[in-house]
C-alpha cells in the first residue's frame, strides 16, 4: 500500500501534475473540460496528505453496491491520481461489480466483504454503520471520508436526537471536519495533520441549501427562513421501500419528514457557524437560522435537488447588494455558478456543479434563493472526490471536469 502519511522524502507529485497537459495527465475528459474559474487551479495546501511517489492515491469504497458507492466508482475510474484498491459490500465475496452496477460491468472490478487497505476509504453506508468501522479504518492510517451522516454533526448529543443512535466514537467525531470544500477548505486540508483524518461529507439537501444561503448567513441577513426542497428518488438510496415504488412515485409529488427531517440539524449547524464567521460575528446574527423550517418533497425524477429558500431578511436589502455578496462568495469557486435565470436540476445533471439564483422581491422585501445540484454528484460522490482532492493536496477539480448531461 502506498503510505498514507507524507514523509519528509515524499514528492508532492500532485504539484507536478498541475502544469501537465490534459493528455499528459491521462484525463480523457479534459479536452472538453469546464472552463476553470480562477480558483479552479488551487494547488496543494501545506500539510495536506500527498499522493504517493508515483502520484497515486489508493482508494477503497465501502458500501460500493449502493447508489453513492456506485457513483464513486464511476467518477474515480477517470481520476488521474486514483487507483481503486478495493470495493467492499456486505456479504459479498469476489462478486463481479456487474451484479450491483451493470453499467460498470466492463471494468472487471469485483466486490468483497473485507474493508480494503488504502490511503483513503470512502464509506457510503446507512447512518450508524460507518461510525462503527471508523476506529479500524483510522488505526490503519487511512483517511476516512464518510458520505453518510456519521461525522457531520459536531455535537454527539445530536445523534440520538436526530438519528436515534448514540455515537459509538465521540473521540473520532471530535476529529472530524465538515466536508463542504467551499466553506471548509482549509479545515479539510488541515485534517491531514490531525491524529485521525476524518471528513464528514455533507448531505444532499444540506449541500444545496447551505451553499445557496451561506452568503446571506455570513452577512447576518437571515431573519426568518423556510426551505422548500425537492429531491429525485435516488436520494433515498436503492434499498427497496414501498414508498419508492414506481407506481407510488410516478405522476405524484409528496412532502415528507415534516418538522423533523434529519438534515435540519446539519443546515442549522452550518448556517449558524457561517453567521459566527461572518462580519457580524455572533450566533444572534441570523435569528431565523436557529430554527429552520425545512420541508423536503419527493419528486418523480431519478436525480436532482432543488432547494427553494425563502428568507425574510433582517433588514431591507437591494438586488445590487445581493449580487455583490454572491459574486464575492463564489466568483473563484470552480463548482458554484451564480446564474442570471432560475436554474433547473437538468442544468447540473451528472456534474459536480451547484447553480444558484438569488433575487429580492421588491414588493414583499423577501429574498428568494434557489439552488440546484445533482444529489449523487455534488450531493454525494462528486463532493467526496472534491474533498479527497483537497485532503491530498490535488487541484480541486481533478477528476470532476464533466459537463452536465442534457436533455
Ligand atoms: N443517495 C444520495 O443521493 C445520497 C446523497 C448524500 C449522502 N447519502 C448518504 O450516503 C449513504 C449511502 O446512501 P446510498 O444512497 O448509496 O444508499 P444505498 O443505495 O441504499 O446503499 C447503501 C449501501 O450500504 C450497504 N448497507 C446497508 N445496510 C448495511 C449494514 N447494516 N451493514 C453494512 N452495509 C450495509 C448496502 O449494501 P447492500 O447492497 O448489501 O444492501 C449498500 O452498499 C447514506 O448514509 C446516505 O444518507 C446519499
Amino acid at each position: 500500500m502506498t503510505p498514507s502519511r507524507s514523509t519528509p522524502g515524499d514528492v508532492p507529485v500532485a504539484a507536478s501534475r498541475e502544469g501537465s497537459s490534459p493528455a499528459e495527465a491521462g484525463d480523457v475528459t479534459a479536452s472538453a473540460s469546464l472552463a476553470p474559474k480562477p480558483g479552479a487551479a488551487r494547488g496543494p495546501a501545506p500539510g495536506a496528505f500527498r499522493a504517493g511517489r508515483n502520484g497515486t492515491i489508493t482508494v477503497g469504497i465501502v458500501g460500493a453496491t449502493g447508489y453513492a458507492g456506485g457513483e464513486l466508482v464511476r467518477l474515480l475510474l477517470h481520476h488521474p491520481n486514483v487507483k481503486l484498491a478495493g470495493l467492499q459490500g456486505r456479504n459479498r465475496d469476489n462478486q463481479p461489480i456487474a451484479s450491483s452496477h451493470p453499467h460498470l460491468s466492463e471494468t472487471g472490478l469485483v466486490i468483497d466483504q473485507a474493508i480494503p487497505e488504502a490511503d483513503a476509504i470512502f464509506t457510503a453506508l446507512p447512518h450508524g454503520v460507518a461510525a462503527g468501522m471508523a476506529a479500524e479504518i483510522v488505526a490503519r492510517g487511512s483517511a476516512l471520508l464518510d458520505v453518510g451522516p456519521d461525522f457531520r454533526l459536531h455535537n454527539p448529543a445530536d445523534y440520538p436526537r436526530w438519528y436515534k443512535f448514540d455515537h459509538p466514537a465521540p473521540d473520532l467525531l471530535a476529529e472530524a471536519v465538515y466536508g463542504l470544500p467551499e466553506l471548509h477548505r482549509d479545515e479539510i486540508s488541515a485534517a491531514a495533520d490531525r491524529p485521525a483524518a476524518i471528513v464528514g461529507l455533507p448531505g444532499c439537501y444540506p449541500t444545496a441549501t447551505i451553499l445557496t444561503l451561506a452568503p446571506l448567513a455570513r452577512a447576518g441577513l437571515i431573519g426568518d427562513l423556510a426551505v422548500d426542497a425537492k429531491s429525485g428518488v435516488s436520494g433515498a438510496g436503492r434499498e427497496p421501500k414501498p414508498d419508492l415504488l414506481f407506481s407510488e412515485v410516478n405522476e405524484s409529488v409528496k412532502a415528507y419528514g415534516m418538522f423533523n427531517h434529519r438534515h435540519t440539524a446539519e443546515i442549522e449547524q452550518e448556517l449558524q457557524q457561517q453567521g459566527e464567521r461572518g462580519s457580524f460575528g455572533s450566533r444572534e446574527a441570523n435569528p431565523g437560522v436557529a430554527m429552520v423550517d425545512f420541508l423536503p418533497h419527493l419528486i418523480p425524477m431519478t436525480r436532482g435537488i432543488l432547494a427553494s429558500c425563502h428568507v425574510r431578511p433582517t433588514r431591507p436589502v437591494t438586488q445590487a447588494e445581493l449580487d455583490a455578496l454572491y459574486d464575492a462568495a463564489y466568483r473563484d469557486e470552480p463548482f458554484v455558478q451564480v446564474v442570471a435565470d432560475p436554474p433547473a436540476t437538468k442544468h447540473v445533471f451528472g456534474s459536480n456543479l451547484c447553480r444558484i439564483w438569488v433575487r429580492v422581491d421588491p414588493r414583499s422585501g423577501r429574498v428568494l434563493a434557489l439552488g440546484v445540484i445533482d444529489n449523487l454528484v455534488k450531493g454525494a460522490a462528486g463532493q467526496a472526490v472534491q474533498a479527497l482532492n483537497v485532503l491530498f493536496g490535488l487541484p480541486e477539480t481533478t477528476g470532476l471536469e464533466q459537463h452536465p448531461i442534457a436533455p
